[in-house]
């Protein structure tokens, strides 16, 4: 576990805030306070030390507890609910963006061949992964709505070198999956896709699937509607690019069951917005 704490500047002279990123998770901790005190007291409070001291504690418990409390929740087999760390992202390559952009389109074709980890990895950082912006704020991949970030996403694997046929839910924090439920669902997801065989003939999918509520709160119905919606394309348009990078193809899959889909997957909470069976253009 990292246990490297920074703070960072985040926003204009008027009204300064930092925020606090402890083991890369995506805890924020207004911090107005600490520049106020800083600069008229020479020193900080008790009380506002006590408050650090607090969220450290928080973070570092949860953190560390993870793990546990999905083995807990699912009470599933032996890996289920487990932390499996993913290889590192490359935050460079060899394809330009314009060239990736110029060649995206979408791929229904697949060979017969399994996707590496590093790939997965890749995939799913491209989608959603972690970044770390000091000074804009940005946490993430793909741009949210006041940053609520309402999207899960899952991987459906079948033949990931290094992975087992399951179903994966993507932790952008770590890094990682959590083995949610263990089998190939790929042919059962194709036909709760109204039929779209190639999503059983691909490797892998990643579902990106949306928590409403998360943007409905601050923003109501025109979160809902909308800007949730305009987040998932973002974090979609991401894997089809970096599909393009690799070498490998995708395409979005909105036509399907609703009710089908969350059954295959087993999602407790949130809707599938889309399916992107992943792998080597045929
Ligand atoms: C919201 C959305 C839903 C889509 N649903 C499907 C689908 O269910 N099945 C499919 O084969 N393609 C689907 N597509 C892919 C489009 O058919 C495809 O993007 C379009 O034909 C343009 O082709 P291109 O992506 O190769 O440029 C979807 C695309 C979007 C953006």
């Amino acid at each position: 576990m990292k246990t490297k704490a920074h703070l960072s500047r985040k926003s204009s002279e008027i009204t300064p805030f930092y925020f606090i990123y402890f083991n890369e998770m995506a805890l924020r901790l207004d911090c107005a306070e600490v520049i106020w005190y800083a600069q008229n007291e020479g020193a900080l409070p008790l009380r506002f030390l006590l408050k650090l001291v607090i969220f450290f504690c928080i973070a570092f418990i949860f953190s560390g507890t993870r793990a546990g409390l999905f083995v807990a929740a699912q009470g599933g087999g032996e890996m289920e609910g487990k932390i499996i760390k993913l290889p590192e992202p490359a935050h460079k390559g060899s394809v330009s963006l314009e060239e990736a952009i110029n060649r995206r389109h979408s791929v229904r074709e697949f060979r017969k061949e399994e996707l590496t980890l590093n790939e997965v990895s890749q995939l799913l950082w491209a989608c959603a992964g972690r970044t770390f912006d000091s000074v804009t704020g940005a946490t993430r991949t793909y741009p949210s709505a006041g940053g609520l970030y309402p999207l899960e996403m899952y991987l459906a694997a079948g033949d990931v070198d290094g992975l087992a046929a399951g179903i994966y839910h993507y932790l952008a924090g770590e890094h990682a999956l959590t083995l949610e439920h263990s089998g190939d669902v790929r042919r059962e997801l194709a036909h709760a896709a109204l039929g779209q065989f190639f999503i059983a003939e691909a490797p892998a999918s990643i579902v990106i699937s949306a928590v409403y509520e998360r943007t409905a709160m601050r923003y109501g119905e025109r979160g809902r509607i909308r800007y949730v919606h305009m987040d998932a394309g973002h974090a979609a348009q991401n894997v089809y690019l970096q599909a393009v990078a690799l070498g490998l193809g995708t395409v979005t899959v909105g036509a399907f069951d609703d009710e089908r889909v969350k059954k295959v997957l087993r999602l407790t909470r949130g809707e599938p917005l889309c399916i992107m069976p992943v792998g080597k253009p045929r």
